[in-house]
Formats: structure tokens, sequence, C-alpha cells
């Protein structure tokens, strides 16, 4: 058998770098030892990618992307009628607000590691673009279920482009397709969500993955392990990827998927944050819902867009600092002029930043949900909002600075042993 096996390797290896590849990315890929609970968001969020995808694929084959039936084949068809068709669906609801939480963690980490930092640099960008089209694949699949808040939210986000000066009003009319929220509407957003964003994510993740392994994975420590190699050329303060992470990561597989299920079981509409409750009623033009605030993974952003003063009766300032917001992280590797890249040798600045940013973010989020008088906040939380919205600014625009007065350890040259 084994014999048999290895002769089919050989045939396809002289035809195919299958051995190569493998080694390339699995058992020949050296990464630093020390590893810790951080580092398991990269693989969770291939596992939740890869579970948007099936179930995804699967909700396609009995939804009707019509404006007439769209409604009827969520909440009635596929909730009640298609076998599991409630597990399928609640998967992928609960999926989106999973994915989010652990692409979140999973740039937190490169905060706290300085894993944008050279050489990592595009690898970061690259992540950056994942999370762009993240949002834009969660925004479309909101809106395909076509109940209220589907309906209402789509109209408030496609508005926005109507900010935009001069163009805005005809900016609106193209994305919409119509002269109002329609069919045509729900129809482009159906092929953008299950085909076209799709597509550009799986690019992107294989792009993400290429770059990490051309540079090699960062660790708790921000110290290159490449610099020091032993006599076999391998770096040593590394284990093979293949089989050490792959069977830690199970680890951490198993556990997330427990939390996963426990979610999808017994609270599948996250309570009310990941499924809102507007949504379990139709599509209504005429029915605006009493708040409408997008799902949480968005809402930080949504508070610094309402938190923003309009000028001369338009949006388009609130759009520039939101999308400022998002263009900044880009920028990141540029801002940081730390000597290291690890938080824990980092001077007090970076940390106090660090946690100011964590908070503001949160707390923004937190505010974004709440109920709107109008077009704002409320007036106590407007005030707060426009603190913290300049708070998460200054983060990043005071950087070069704090980076570069503050007093940092040195990095040790190795890592120490087990060091977590
Ligand atoms: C679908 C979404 C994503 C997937 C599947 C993904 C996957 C991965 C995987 C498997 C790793 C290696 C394991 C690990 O270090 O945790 C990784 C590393 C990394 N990712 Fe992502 N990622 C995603 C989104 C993002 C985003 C949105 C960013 C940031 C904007 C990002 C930035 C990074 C960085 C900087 C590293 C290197 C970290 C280090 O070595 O310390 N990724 N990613």
């Amino acid at each position: 058998m084994n014999k048999l096996w290895n002769n089919f390797v050989g045939w396809v290896d002289a035809r195919f770098p299958l051995t190569e590849t493998f080694e390339y990315h699995m058992s020949k890929y050296y990464a630093p030892k020390n590893f810790n609970f951080w580092y398991f968001f990269g693989v969770l969020s291939m596992v939740v990618l890869v579970n948007q995808l099936l179930t995804g694929i699967w909700l396609t084959m009995f939804y009707t992307p019509s404006a007439d039936a769209a409604y009827d084949s969520v909440a009635g068809y596929i909730m009640y009628d298609v076998s599991y068709g409630w597990l399928l669906r609640y998967m992928h609801s609960t999926g989106a607000s999973a994915f989010f939480v652990v692409v979140y963690l999973h740039m937190f980490r490169g905060l706290l590691y300085g894993s944008y930092k050279k050489p990592r640099e595009l690898l970061w960008i690259i992540g950056m673009m994942i999370y762009l089209a993240l949002m834009a694949e969660g925004f479309f699949g909101y809106v395909l279920p076509w109940g209220n808040m589907s309906y209402w939210g789509a109209q408030v986000i496609v508005n926005l482009a109507g900010a935009v000066p001069f163009v805005g009003g005809d900016l609106v009319e193209w994305v919409r397709g119509d002269f109002l929220i329609s069919g045509a509407t729900l129809n482009r957003f159906f092929a953008l969500h299950v085909v076209a964003i799709p597509l550009v994510l799986v690019a992107l993740v294989f792009l993400h993955l290429v770059a990490l392994h051309h540079v090699g994975s960062n660790n708790p420590y921000g110290i290159e392990v490449k610099k020091n190699k032993g006599p076999d050329g391998i770096p040593m303060d590394t284990v093979p990827f293949h089989p050490y992470y792959t069977v830690h990561d199970l680890v951490g597989i198993v556990i997330f998927l427990m939390v996963f299920t426990t979610v999808i079981f017994f609270f599948p509409d996250g309570g009310g944050y990941f499924l809102e409750r507007p949504n379990f009623e139709a599509a209504n033009p005429l029915k605006t819902p009493a708040h409408i605030a997008p799902v949480w993974y968005y809402t930080p952003f949504y508070a610094m867009l309402r938190a923003t003063p309009s000028m001369f009766g338009s949006a388009f300032p609130g759009v520039i600092v939101m999308g400022g917001a998002i263009a900044i992280l880009f920028v990141l590797p540029w801002l940081d002029r730390s000597p290291v890249k690890a938080m824990r040798f980092k001077g007090w600045m970076s940390k106090v930043w660090l946690a100011i940013f964590v908070v503001s973010f949160v707390v923004l989020g937190y505010l974004g949900v709440q109920p709107s008088d109008g077009h704002t906040l409320g007036m106590g939380n407007t005030t707060l909002a426009q603190i913290l919205t300049v708070l998460y600014f200054l983060y990043f625009i005071l950087m070069p600075v704090y980076t570069s007065i503050e007093k940092c350890k040195t990095e040790p040259a190795r890592l120490s042993e087990g060091g977590h």
C-alpha cells in the first residue's frame, strides 16, 4: 500500500510540485515556537471562511433573488421547509459575526506584536484589503433576506454615496440601478455577494498566505527568527509548522467550534445583534424601523459617521471621517517608528495609546447601536462619540511621535525557552 502511494506521489511530483508545495508551506515552514493564544485567529479566520463558502453555496440553492420572493424564500422556505435549512442559515448568519470576531482579534494581535512592521507591510496591506472586502461582503449579504432592516440599511448606506459632491445623486442611482432600492438593487447585490466578492476574498487570502510564507511569521517577541540559523540552515527558535502547529491549531479549532455551535443552537440571533429584530419582518418601503443601526461589526465606524456634524446639510464630512478611519490603518506600517516590534518591549506611551485605541473602538461600537435622535446619537452620546473619534485618530497621528521618543526595552537576541 505504502509503495503504491509513493509511486502515485512520485508520478504526480514529476508533473506537479505537490511534495515541494507541501514542504514549503507545511512540513518545512519553520514557525517561531512561542506562538500563543493570539496566533489561533488566522487559522480560525480560514475555518470561518470555509464555513461561509460552503453554507453560502447551499443557501443559494434554495434562495430566490427577487424582491417578491426573497423574504419568503429565507424566512419561510429555508427556515421551515428545507431540511436543516434553519441550521444552514444560522451557520451562515452567525458565521458572519464570528468572522468579524476572529478577524478583529487577528488584527489586534498585529497591533500587539507589530506584525505590520517591516518586512510584513504588504502582508498587512493585503490583510486590510481582505477587511474591506469582508465589510462589503457582509453588507451585500445582509440585504439579501429582504427584511425591513435589510431594506432600510441598504437605503442608508447606499445614500451615503449621495454625499459625494456634484456626482452624488447620479452615483446613488448607478449603485441602486433604479430610482429607489428595488429588485434591481437586490439582484446586483446578490451577484456581488455570491460571485464577485467571494472570488476576490479567496484570491486575497491566497496572496495573504503567499506573502506570510515568503517573509515568515512574526511572534509575541517580535524577533526575526530567521536571523539565528543553526548549522543546518534552519532558524533555531522554530518548529516545523506540520505536525507541530497543525496539531496545536486543531485544539483551537475544536474549542472555537464548541463556542460557535453553542451560539448557533442557543442564541442564533445573538440577542438581536447578529440578526436584528426588524429583519424578522418583510421589507416595507412605507415603514421605517424605529432605530436603524447596522450590525455590530460596523458600528464603531457608523458612530463616527453620525457624530460628525454635517456641512450645508450634507453628510460628506462624516463619510470622509468614516473612510479616513479605515484608510489610516493601511499606512500603519509607516507610522510606527519604534525600534522594536512587540508591545512588551515598547515604552509606556505605546501601551497607553493602544489601550485608548481599543477602548475608543469598543465604546464607539457600543454608541453606534444606541437609538439615535434624528441623524445624531443623542446629545451626551454625540459628544462622547466625538471625543472618542478624535482619540481614535490621535492613536495613529501621534504614533510617529510617541514611538520615536519613548524608551524601549532591548529585544533579546533569542526567544527564551518556552517564551509565551
Ligand atoms: C479572511 C480573513 C483572513 C484570513 C483567512 C487570514 C489568515 C491568516 C493566517 C492563517 C495567518 C497565519 C497565522 C496567524 O498568524 O494567525 C495570518 C497572519 C497574518 N495576518 Fe491574516 N488573515 C485574514 C485577515 C487579516 C486581516 C484583516 C489583517 C490585517 C489587516 C491580517 C493581517 C495579518 C498579519 C499581519 C499576519 C502575520 C502575523 C504574525 O506573523 O504575527 N489578516 N493571516
